[in-house]
């Protein structure tokens, strides 16, 4: 097969089959295939965009390219969630072990910060000790002892994804329906799991701005699910505010805990009771049981249990005031009065960056300690010098914060109907 005739037909709008996504694929991953010949096919693939029957083998031959787990032998389906990425979306933290205390497992890989949203392994990471660098052996034996791990990427997984993102971080080809999905399908479907939840953020601080592209993301997805034999329920959820009200590591870390002991915000509850449930239904369990699960402490004793087995140290979750605290909190408020009408939420995420809870290059290393606690949500009055927010810093940037902030909130006269928090269910 030559590459540059199957760029040329992806170009003229051609399908390509299954055989020649496979090769295109393959000969990436292992070298043969040089930089500008995939570049030119991505672009082609942004321009012309890819069919089901071409999602399917491109999705397979990136999750093929490593390891792929296999949880075959344990009982019962293998569930997980998927979160396109958001500003204080902390989801993960008690789903898992709600999910996994009504037994249905969850062999979760999560990811860092990425962008201006937050990543749920740097969350994790604020508990002393704990480590997401597991072995393939000691994660199988949590999925299968406590029903549920909770680990980072390896460089075992999904190998051709890894390299295909770079490429596409470089040449413009990232913001890309069909690109995108088979990049996130490749990398959950290496776990292992029979069903999938996806949470796909819609709203001023997701990367899809507008329920039609999100929906159309999470159809892709679903429809990729269902190609390749899983089941796959998606939902569209509103990110035009941060979810719940703690941004930035140690502080969202905190608030997951207060939700697992039966508080935290409303938002956050529900939200995770709604997508818990559905996991539950997808791993043939009650789905009642997840609300009975974070009422009754077995949640919150099942996430004692992973983060003891993963080496946290778990007087953190009886004595939050133990995790990293910044040294500095100081609010910022409102310059008028008025109702809320508009957050620019990945304005929000940005100027938590600044202050060091996400990384501006991946080299970076994050503060856990910094970020910020909502003070308002949209529709509220607020009056002149009331505030908006309440900074969590360590004195290091400050000003680049406050000025990011400074038009991330529009205040008028006349109220604004909070957003709905789901605005959409759907299956493949
Ligand atoms: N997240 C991914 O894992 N891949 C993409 O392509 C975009 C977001």
């Amino acid at each position: 097969m030559r590459a540059v005739e199957l760029i040329a037909r992806k170009r003229d709008g051609a399908v390509l089959r299954p055989d020649e996504i496979r090769f295109l694929v393959d000969a990436y991953t292992q070298g043969t295939l040089p930089d500008y010949q995939m570049s030119a096919f991505l672009m082609a693939v942004f321009f012309r965009g890819m069919t089901p029957a071409e999602l399917a083998p491109l999705t397979s031959a990136m999750l093929h390219s490593g390891d792929v787990l296999d949880f075959s032998d344990l009982p019962g389906r293998k569930v997980d969630k998927h979160s396109t990425g958001g500003v204080g979306d902390k989801i993960s933290l008690p789903l898992a072990p709600i999910v996994a205390a009504c037994g249905v497992r969850v062999p979760m890989i999560s990811g860092r910060g990425l962008g201006h949203t937050g990543g749920t392994l740097d969350k994790l990471e604020c508990i002393p000790g704990f480590s997401t660098q597991l072995s393939p052996s000691k994660f199988r034996e949590l999925v299968a002892t406590l029903g549920c791990g909770l680990i980072g990427q390896t460089a075992e997984i999904a190998p051709a994804d890894k390299r295909l993102y770079a490429l596409r971080d470089v040449t413009a080809t990232v913001e890309s329906i069909p690109l995108i999905a088979s990049s996130i399908m490749s990398k959950k479907l290496a776990e292992g799991i029979d069903a999938l939840v996806l949470d796909v953020k819609v709203g001023s601080g997701a990367f899809m701005r507008d329920a039609e592209t999100a929906r159309l993301l999470a159809q892709t997805m679903a429809g990729i699910g269902a190609e390749m034999g899983k089941d796959v329920v998606a939902y569209l959820t509103d990110m035009n505010q941060p979810l719940g009200i703690a941004v930035g590591n140690a502080l969202e870390l905190r608030e997951a805990i207060d939700v697992l002991r039966g508080g935290g915000p409303a938002d956050i509850r529900e939200l995770t009771l709604i997508l818990a449930r559905e996991m539950l239904r997808l791993g043939q369990a009650d789905p009642a049981e997840a609300e009975r699960a974070l009422d009754d402490g077995r949640a919150l004793q099942r996430f004692r249990e992973i983060v003891e087995a993963q080496g946290g140290d778990v007087r953190v979750i009886d004595d939050p005031d133990l995790l990293p605290r910044a040294r500095h909190v100081e609010p910022f408020v409102s310059t008028r009065s008025g109702f809320l009408q508009a957050m620019d939420t990945r304005a929000i995420g940005v100027a938590s960056i600044h202050l060091g809870a996400g990384r501006h290059t991946k080299e970076d290393s994050i503060n856990p300690a910094v970020g910020f606690m909502m003070g308002v949500r949209l529709g509220d009055w607020v009056n002149d010098g009331d505030p908006l927010l309440f900074v969590h810093h360590d004195g290091v940037g400050l000003e680049a914060a406050r000025a990011e902030l400074s038009s991330a909130f529009t205040i008028g006269d006349v109220r604004v109907a909070p957003p709905p928090l789901i605005i959409e269910r759907l299956e493949a």
